[in-house]
């Protein structure tokens, strides 16, 4: 038998990646501001997101995640959040239209803001301080007082996510989204590269299929998804002080629901089925993820299936397979197998980046462009062999042009890393590798549909 579930039966377990508050009566009135705060997101946007993973899970439909590995105070703008989002739409119009595919479209966004870290403290020249663990909760300044975690940043994120989701809104469904603009998306300094050029050649032959609909009476008025689009948010539910603050008794059907964001996943590094982050997860009614690393057995998975989905409900439960390029194809098969041997529905989406990354001669962490994409067509050869739907991808990106991961078609070196190192963890692809690798993405899954479809007429 289950024992019961509350948002706070977390409390009772083992916790990994816990920060230390040393004023607790400080955290426990922030938490009581937030549970008085509205929520972000709303219960139906959840069970929305999860009908259309459901979807995923069938092979219907394709997900794409992207954003900061950690969002930040100071990279806080509304230009940032605009070009991710524009970055998202690009890379979905081009599997949409290249691959013939629905794409459900998520941001690692709103909400993306506290970082399991390797180690509880970082060295300096000798000097030893607590780890920084995301700005809700301490400051990257190598600083003593910047990393005491201070409970007021919670409350500040809680803003920052607020406004970030709703610029989010406005620009899905605001006209900003509209299919007529496909070709003022792209970034300046795409536009003059081998990308940009691809991409402004996809938008043109968009252009004509839209001016041929509306000449039939197809028009935006009478078909919205030509202006407005659904747009989901989605983070790593760490800092389970303000999850729980977050989690809400929907009043439609009594259930629970995280409104801090539509999706939450469980880190690679909290995942023991025995732990707090997945008796939190367990419990609320959003579609969930889990990191799937190389050090998860078969039969740990499925016992962590069985806490988080036990009815099976499709849309559920997203599984993100984050291997490495050199360990997807020996790794990821024996979970495939062992999932459909037991008859589990799930997403299965790749995060290409957690698993390939490496120091830079400089010094610098970064992560080829080359083995981000070797580990998205392994992911999609091993699900090819198993017969089974490669159903997402998940990526740290941005839209600006930063030099964080090294290759692609502008071929940034070790030596170009330092021009433009700006992020506050991990390094992401910028705008112009996130949409070359879209287009090789594009060309694997039409693949994989031909495949498929060719598999069922023959039958
Ligand atoms: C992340 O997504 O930023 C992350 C820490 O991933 P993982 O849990 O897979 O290491
Ligand atoms: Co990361």
């Amino acid at each position: 038998m289950t024992a019961k579930w509350t948002p706070s039966t977390w409390r009772d377990l083992p916790i990994q990646q816990v920060p230390f508050y040393p004023d607790a009566a400080a955290l426990a009135d922030v938490e009581t501001q937030l549970r008085r705060s509205p929520p972000l997101v709303f219960a139906g946007e959840a069970r929305n997101l999860k009908r259309s993973l459901a979807r995923v899970a069938a092979g219907e439909a394709f997900l794409l995640q992207g954003g900061d590995c950690a969002e930040s105070f100071a990279e806080f703008h509304p230009d940032n959040i605009r070009d991710t989002f524009k970055v998202l739409l690009q890379m979905a119009i081009v599997l949409t239209f290249g691959a013939a595919c629905p794409v459900v479209k998520v941001g690692r966004m709103a909400g993306q803001f506290a970082k399991p870290r390797s180690a509880d403290t970082e060295t300096i020249d000798g000097v030893e301080l607590p780890s920084y663990r995301g700005d809700i909760i301490n400051g990257i300044e190598f600083e003593e007082a910047a990393r005491i975690p201070d409970p007021q940043r919670v409350l500040r994120a809680y803003n920052q996510s607020a406004s970030t989701l709703n610029l989010l809104r406005a620009f899905a469904q605001g006209g900003f989204a509209d299919l007529h603009r496909v070709h003022r998306w792209t970034a300046d300094f795409v536009s003059d590269s081998p990308q940009g050029h691809r991409y402004e050649e996809m938008a043109q032959r968009i252009q004509e299929a839209l001016s041929f609909m509306e000449a039939c009476g197809l028009t935006p008025e009478l078909v919205p998804q030509l202006r407005e689009t659904d747009f989901y948010t989605a983070h790593e539910a760490l800092l389970l002080n303000y999850e729980e603050a977050m989690t809400r008794v929907d009043s439609t059907t009594g259930d629970w629901y995280d409104t801090s964001s539509h999706l939450l996943w469980i880190g690679d590094r909290t995942r023991q089925p025995d732990h707090a982050h997945v008796e939190f997860l367990r419990g609320v009614n959003n579609p969930i993820g889990m990191k799937c690393g190389p050090s998860l057995d078969p039969d740990e998975l499925i016992r962590l299936i069985d806490i988080l989905n036990p009815s099976n409900e499709a849309g559920r439960l997203t599984l993100y397979s984050r291997m490495g390029s050199d360990k997807v194809e020996e790794k990821l098969p024996a979970l495939i197998r062992a999932v459909e041997r037991e008859g589990r529905t799930v997403v299965w989406s790749c995060d290409p980046m957690h698993g390939n990354t490496v120091k830079a001669s400089t010094g610098y962490k970064t992560r080829p462009f080359d083995r981000i994409l070797a580990e998205v067509k392994g992911f999609f050869a091993v699900h090819r062999a198993e017969g089974t739907y490669p159903g997402g991808v998940h990526f740290e990106m941005t839209g600006r042009d930063v030099t964080e991961c090294i290759g692609g078609a502008q071929e940034i070196t070790d030596a170009d890393l330092s021009d433009r190192y700006h992020t506050h963890c991990d390094p992401r692809l910028n705008a112009s590798q996130s949409l070359e690798l879209a287009f090789l993405i594009a060309e694997q899954l039409r693949e994989e549909r031909g495949e498929a479809e060719r598999a069922a007429a023959a039958q």
